[in-house]
């Protein structure tokens, strides 16, 4: 097994080099032109269209977009911070662009998220929001207006949902506690109403709880946690059909082996996934990146280690036929969250996703394009 690995990941890497960036690439088909050979599919998430971003408005990001990806999801845009500017207002020039331009593309779309259940991701009006004397009333008529708000607005034209993303505290396994949870009496409560107004509001569309419980070290009650509260979803008739699973997997600390560590990450993550759909759900990979902040900051180390790390990963991830959509969150370094949001200590760029800063591929590309190539079909 680790020999096979090994030998993949190295692979990986001189095909990458063969591929370049050259017109020879482009003929080679991308990764979603790959995916769909197997009945999958790939996409990125986008920004808000402009010039100098992560967005389809960047012609050179646009390019790797229309090479590599058959879905997108919005990075930000669909968010209550975006959309809900205040209680009786909505804004939704970003999230039209974004889903115009993908659309024009032929893109299919994901919506993220309809509900972020963590006040820190709240917009601050809804964090102090006065609910009154009918404070459970009044939570669930906010939560219910802004979901079929959205759905009604966008119809067919999203496909999936993540209805509900973050609700379990990766500490202890529990609901976290919100003020749409305080004023409705309980977590549950907020969850359960959520995705039946989505289901009422999008009946064609998937319905997703995503979280980013993983399999490193210490994701165990994390994991238990969403467990408890996909048991309760079936327990309760609550409509879900299917785990998000984020996916911004990282080494954090050194390590002289990463085909060691996959192979000892993997039983404990994959006892996880076969209870998960064993209860009957499906499987999204709605974020994937990897951190690296464990790695040496030499680049072909780190990019050879990045490569192996995912590829270990995602062979694990589509060896379950409950997974058809891969998403990573995002296509360029230049661009990716991690840069702002998980800064290695040395100050160097991280380095999680398919293509570096200068719109190169890297080898994670080819491990991906690998864990693709190498998926059983989906019927
Ligand atoms: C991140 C965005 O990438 C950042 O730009 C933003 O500042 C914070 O949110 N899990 C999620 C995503 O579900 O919405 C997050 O996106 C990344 C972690």
């Amino acid at each position: 097994m680790v020999d096979r690995r090994t030998m993949l990941a190295g692979g990986a890497g001189v095909a990458i080099g063969a591929l370049g960036s050259s017109p020879a690439a482009a003929a080679a088909g991308g990764l979603h032109a790959l995916a769909a050979t197997r009945g999958l599919s790939f996409g990125t998430c986008l920004a808000a269209p402009r010039r100098d971003n992560g967005s389809l408005g960047n012609p050179r990001f646009a390019a790797l977009v229309e090479r590599d990806c058959g879905m997108a999801v919005p990075e930000n845009a669909m968010k209550w911070q975006a959309i809900r500017p205040s209680a009786d207002r909505y804004d939704f020039a970003a999230f039209d662009a974004i889903v115009d331009a993908a659309i024009r593309r032929g893109l299919r779309l994901r919506g993220h998220t309809l509900l972020w259940h963590y006040d820190r991701w709240f917009p601050r009006w809804l964090v102090d929001y006065d609910f009154g004397s009918q404070k459970r009333a009044t939570a669930e008529r906010l939560l219910q207006t802004h979901i079929r708000t959205v759905a009604a607005r966008y119809g067919r034209r999203i496909g999936s949902y993540d209805v509900v993303n973050e609700a379990v505290d990766p500490a202890d396994g529990s609901l976290r506690s919100t003020a749409l949870s305080r004023a409705m009496g309980g977590a549950e409560p907020v969850l359960d109403l959520a995705f039946h107004a989505a289901r009422a509001a999008a009946p064609h569309a998937e319905l997703v709880y995503n979280d980013y419980m993983s399999w490193e070290d210490g994701n165990q009650k994390h994991r238990d946690g969403v467990l408890r509260l996909l048991e309760g979803f079936r327990t309760r008739g609550t409509p879900v059909h299917a785990l998000g699973v984020q996916s911004h997997i990282g080494v954090f600390e050194p390590t002289d082996s990463i085909e060691r560590l996959v192979v000892r990450l993997t039983p404990a993550w994959r006892g996880f996934l076969d209870q998960v759909t064993g209860m009957g759900y499906r499987l999204v990979v709605t974020e994937f990146d990897v951190r690296d902040r464990g790695l040496p900051a030499d680049i072909a180390r780190r990019d050879r280690d990045v490569a192996a790390f995912a590829r270990g990963y995602l062979d694990v991830m589509l060896s379950y036929p409950q997974l058809r959509d891969v998403l990573a969150w995002g296509i360029t370094d230049r661009f990716s969250w991690l840069r702002g949001f998980e800064p290695r200590p040395d100050g160097k760029i991280t380095r999680g996703l398919p293509y570096d800063e200068e719109y190169a591929p890297k080898p994670l590309y080819g491990a991906i394009r690998d864990a693709l190539a190498a998926a059983t079909p989906r019927r």
